[in-house]
């Protein structure tokens, strides 16, 4: 019944999403399974290749981004079984053992990927890697990660003044460095962190606010030494540990359940129960956000597995209203901000989203995309040099829209158009596989005429 509401049509390489709610409206119902963490995921794949011996993940988001991360490190020695199933066997190769690619590695849509990767192959000495992506990941900026590298005494070369990828690396024997990072981002953190793990001695980040620090807790767990100061959001990891191969359980990524808490929240007489989300509390803002916006979302069963907090999320619609996010949040919703903004559109007043000028350098420059296809749709919504300002109330109408790859963005003007007046068509639909390959099938299951 729903395949009327919601249609997805796929030619060559394409997918468009056509959504189409009953006048009437729809009804949004049902228990949903997510998909495995991607940034826990792309760290459980990488710890795995370079730990000594087997490491197990269950949970694995099978996504094109974690395929990437695969592909690249099965090109340097390590055997990781197919992603085909959410149980993948990774025969690590031990630290300092990453072998010199005869082909050039290619991270596809994942600046995660590329970025974390550089830390390690900056650090093998006597080998030379060459790193490439797609046209989103060559135009966002590495130099925020290869200036530290360098400062440790690495040899990268890149266009643009050595800032943009294709990138070619020259493994050296690194120095510690204490790095204070001018931005807040896991990246950044888990590029110079890695960097530290063939480095003799302590290397040091420091970020102006806290990251997702799922690279501290799986290095850990792993065997690293890491001493973390929080009140100075410092990480010091020492040089040449010993890492042993793991069971790591992926929990559901709370960045894929976050399209269905809003919209659940916005689509009226809603209810989704949405199991095995990670709510670790650097990814939570998105909570807390939702929270200052009145949402009805309640945490029931709360565990911890393989170091990372779970719950499964119950949320019921209610009448939002608007608030201002900005500041230290920021870091903790920041790939959430797309959906933040479709929430934004039904809720009662002018919220206003601000700091939050990295999203410019996302797989998409979020602010100025989301700002012009929800614009399309008739959102009353405008960019703000850091930010969006976006007033509520206003009747969405369903419009000819574009992803622009972005995998949020094809997902967030999804959920956009289940509350429009007619139909949407969103082109460019396929990106959702990057971080969420069933989005479309999950939709269907839930949304009732
Ligand atoms: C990620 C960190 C964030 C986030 C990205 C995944 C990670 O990027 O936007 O989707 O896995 O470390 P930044 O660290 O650049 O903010």
């Amino acid at each position: 019944m729903s395949k009327s509401i919601i249609n997805l049509q796929s030619a060559e390489n394409q997918q468009t999403l056509t959504i189409t709610p009953p006048n009437t409206g729809l009804s949004l119902q049902g228990t949903l399974q997510i998909p495995g963490d991607k940034s826990i995921s792309h760290r459980a794949l990488m710890l795995g290749a370079i730990a000594e011996g087997e490491t197990i993940i269950e949970g694995l988001l099978l996504g094109e981004d974690p395929r990437s991360t695969a592909d690249c490190f099965r090109a340097m020695g390590a055997k990781i079984s197919p992603l085909n199933n959410e149980k993948v066997t990774v025969q690590g190769i031990g630290l300092g053992h990453l072998q010199e690619p005869s082909e050039v590695l290619e991270a596809g849509n994942s600046g995660t990927t590329m970025r974390l990767m550089l830390g390690l192959l900056a650090s093998h000495p006597d080998r030379l890697f060459c790193v490439t992506g797609d046209a989103s990941l060559r135009s966002r900026p590495m130099s925020r990660v290869i200036k530290p590298l360098q400062t440790m005494g690495a040899k990268i070369w890149g266009r643009n003044n050595n800032s943009l990828a294709p990138l070619a690396i020259q493994g050296q024997t690194l120095k510690p460095i204490h790095y204070h990072s001018p931005i807040a981002s896991a990246q950044v953190k888990s590029c110079i962190l890695l960097a530290g793990l063939m480095t003799e001695g302590k290397t040091t980040v420091t970020e102006p606010a806290l990251s997702r620090d799922h690279s501290e807790r799986m290095l850990q767990a792993f065997g690293a030494t890491l001493d973390i100061d929080a009140t100075t959001n410092s990480v010091t990891i020492t040089g040449h540990p010993e890492l042993t191969g793991q069971k790591v359980i992926v929990p559901g990524d709370i960045s894929s359940a976050a399209f269905w808490l809003v919209a659940a929240s916005i689509v009226e007489g809603a209810e989704l129960l949405i199991e095995n989300v990670g709510i670790n509390p650097t990814r939570t803002g998105i909570l807390e956000a939702l929270e200052m916006m009145g949402a009805n979302i309640s945490l029931e069963n709360e565990r911890v597995i393989t170091g990372e907090p779970v719950a499964d999320l119950r949320v019921k619609a209610t009448q939002l209203k608007a608030c201002t996010i900005q500041g230290e949040i920021i870091p903790r919703l920041i790939d959430e901000v797309p959906i933040l903004a479709v929430a934004a559109l039904f809720a009662q007043g002018t919220t206003i989203i601000k700091d939050a000028a990295e999203l410019r350098v996302k797989e998409s420059d979020r602010l100025a995309v989301i700002a012009s296809q929800l614009g399309k749709m008739g959102a009353n919504i405008t960019e703000l040099p850091d930010g969006l300002e976006i007033t509520g109330g206003k009747e969405l109408n369903g419009a000819e829209v574009d992803s622009c790859g972005d995998h949020r963005i094809a997902m967030s003007l999804a959920i956009a158009a289940l509350r429009a007046k007619g139909k949407t068509i969103i082109n460019g639909a396929e990106a959702a596989a990057i971080s969420y390959p069933e989005f479309v099938e999950s939709l269907q299951a839930i949304a009732l005429e």
